[in-house]
C-alpha cells in the first residue's frame, strides 16, 4: 500500500534535507514538502535520520568452507542483514572446476531461492579460464545478470587460482563489463610460512595473523592492481586490512588504474591482539586477511575518509565457536576463517565513524550503499533516496544506544566478535521495496520475498567519485 515517511532528515550521499518521501507500488514516486498524503500509511521518522538501504556487497551464506558450512543461511543471514539495516546482498556463488558456471549458479538460486527477505545477487567466484568458462561467461552476464567475478590469490588447493588466471578474467572482464573482485594475499608463501609454524610446534590462533603478514597482502594487491593497470581492466580489492594494501591501492589510483577498495568493520575496531585470548577464544577473530596491528585502524579510517578505499562490506562468514571453530584446536590451520558481522556494519561505521567525527554523514551512506550500488550495477534502482528508486529505506535514530551481543543478536551463531561493544545509532524500521521487513524493531519480513536482482554491467563513467583520491 501507500506509504508516506514524514518529519526524518534524508540523507544521501550527497545531500542532508528535510523531506517528505512518497511511496506506492514499491518505488519511491515523490519527495518534497506538504505531499499528499490522501489514503497512505504514515511513518513517523521524527528525530530520525532516513537513509537509502544498506547494501551488503561482501557475504557468505550457507557456504561450504574449511570442512564445515558457515551457520547463517539465506534466511537467518538476511534477517540480520535487515535489522542491522541493510536491505540488499551481493553473496559469492562458489564454483567447482570443470563443472559448468549454470550448475553453481543453480545451486545458490536454490540456496537463496524460498528464503531471502531482503533483495540479492550474486558474485561469480571463477577458479579457472579455459574455453568453456569463456563460452559461458558472456551468457553469466546477460542472462544472470552478474555482473561481478571474484578470484581469490590465497587458500592454496582450495579456491586459489593463479596469476594467469587472474590476468585472463581481467582481460574478459575488461571485454564484457565486469568488475572483478580479489582476495589479495600471497597463497603461495603463506602455505610455506603455515607448514613451517605447524612443524616448529606452533598451533594457536595467534599463528592464523603470524604467517600471513602483511607484507603478503600488500604484495598481492600490488600484483592484482598491476595486472588491472595493464589490462586496462577495472578491480576491486575485498576485505583490505592494512596500510600496505591501502598504499598499493591508493598508487595505482594515482596511475589513473581503475581499482577500487573496499574494507570491514573488524579492520577498523579489532587488532591483532584479539587472537592471543585464552582457552581457544582467539579462534573467534581468526579472519583472512588476518587483525592486524592496532595503529592500521588509522590509516584504514583516513583512507575511508580521503576516498583511497570507497566501501564497506561485512564479509559476513559466520561459524559457530562450539562445534565449529573447535575444528582448529589443535591446528590453527583448521580453524574456519570467519566471523558473523552482518548484522552490525551500519551501526559500527556509524558509532565510530559518523559519530567520533572520521567520516561525514554523507560519506556514510556512500561508503555503506550508494557507491556500492554502483560499483555493482544497482544503482539508481537500488542506493538511492530519489524518485523512480525502489523504496528500500532506513529510519535510522541516530541517538539509540545498544551494546552489540550474541544474547540479542539475530546471527545464527553462539558467540558475537563485538561481544560488549557499545554502539550508539540504530536501524528502527526497515523497508524493502515499500513493505515494512523491521518494523520498531521487530521482524514482520517474509521468507522468501526478497527478490534475485539481475545487475547492470560495469560502466567506469558513472562511477565518478564523490571523494577525491589523493595521491601519496
Ligand atoms: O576469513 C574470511 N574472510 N572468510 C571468508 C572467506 C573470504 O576469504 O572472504
Ligand atoms: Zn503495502
Ligand atoms: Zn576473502
Ligand atoms: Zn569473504
Amino acid at each position: 500500500m501507500k506509504k508516506i515517511i514524514k518529519n526524518g532528515t534524508i540523507v544521501t550521499a550527497s545531500d542532508t534535507y528535510q523531506g517528505e518521501i512518497l511511496i506506492e507500488n514499491g518505488k519511491i514516486t515523490q519527495i518534497g514538502a506538504n505531499l499528499n498524503a490522501a489514503g497512505a500509511e504514515v511513518i513517523d521518522a521524527k528525530g530520525c535520520f532516513v537513509f537509502p538501504g544498506g547494501i551488503d556487497p561482501h557475504t557468505h551464506l550457507d557456504m561450504p568452507f574449511g570442512g564445515t558450512v558457515t551457520k547463517d543461511d539465506f534466511e537467518s543471514g538476511t534477517i540480520a542483514a535487515a535489522f542491522g539495516g541493510s536491505t540488499t546482498i551481493i553473496d559469492f556463488c562458489l564454483t567447482n572446476k570443470g563443472e559448468p558456471l549454470k550448475k553453481a549458479i543453480q545451486t545458490w538460486h536454490e540456496k537463496s531461492k524460498e528464503k531471502a527477505v531482503i533483495d540479492y545477487g550474486f558474485h561469480l567466484m571463477i577458479s579457472e579460464i579455459n574455453e568453456d568458462v569463456l563460452n559461458e561467461l558472456p551468457q553469466v552476464i546477460d542472462e544472470e545478470g552478474i555482473t561481478s567475478f571474484k578470484v581469490f590469490m590465497a587458500y592454496k588447493n582450495v579456491f586459489q587460482a593463479d596469476d594467469e588466471t587472474l590476468f585472463r578474467t581481467l582481460v574478459t572482464a575488461k571485454e564484457h563489463g565486469a568488475l572483478v573482485m580479489v582476495h589479495a594475499e600471497n597463497g603461495d608463501v603463506i602455505d610455506y610460512l603455515t607448514k613451517k609454524a605447524l612443524a616448529e610446534g606452533n598451533t594457536t590462533p595467534i599463528y592464523h595473523a603470524l604467517t600471513r603478514p602483511p607484507e603478503l597482502e600488500g604484495e598481492a594487491t600490488g600484483r592484482a592492481a598491476n595486472f588491472a593497470g595493464l589490462a586496462g581492466s577495472q578491480l576491486y580489492v575485498v576485505h583490505v586490512s592494512c596500510a600496505e594494501a591501502v598504499k598499493q591501492i591508493a598508487e595505482a589510483r594515482s596511475k589513473g588504474f581503475d581499482v577500487w577498495g573496499e574494507t570491514c568493520p573488524q579492520y577498523l575496531v579489532l587488532d591483532r591482539s584479539y587472537l592471543e585470548k585464552p582457552n581457544f577464544e582467539g579462534a573467534k577473530y581468526v579472519w583472512s586477511p588476518p587483525l592486524r596491528e592496532k595503529w592500521n585502524q588509522d590509516v584504514l579510517w583516513n583512507a575511508l575518509k580521503s576516498g583511497q578505499l570507497q566501501t564497506l562490506g561485512s564479509d559476513q562468514c559466520s561459524f559457530d565457536f562450539n562445534g565449529q571453530k573447535d575444528l582448529g584446536r589443535d591446528d590453527f590451520t583448521k580453524i574456519p576463517n570467519g566471523g558473523p558481522i552482518i548484522e552490525d556494519r551500519l551501526s559500527i561505521l556509524f558509532s565510530e565513524g559518523v559519530k567520533k567525527g572520521r567520516i561525514s554523514l554523507n560519506q556514510f551512506v556512500d561508503i555503506t550503499s550508494t557507491r556500492i550500488a554502483k560499483l555493482f550495477g544497482l544503482f539508481p534502482k537500488k542506493g538511492s533516496i530519489a524518485v523512480g528508486a525502489d523504496a528500500d529505506i532506513v529510519i535510522f535514530n541516530p541517538n539509540e544506544e545498544r551494546v552489540i551481543s550474541a544474547e540479542t543478536h539475530h546471527m545464527a551463531v553462539d558467540y558475537n566478535a563485538f561481544e560488549g561493544m557499545k554502539v550508539t545509532g540504530e536501524p528502527v524500521s526497515v523497508l524493502v521495496r515499500g513493505e515494512y521487513v523491521v518494523r520498531d524493531k521487530q521482524f514482520v519480513g517474509k521468507p522468501g520475498s526478497g527478490q534475485y536482482l539481475k545487475r547492470a554491467k560495469y560502466n567506469l563513467t558513472t562511477q565518478e567519485p564523490e571523494n577525491k583520491t589523493l595521491s601519496i
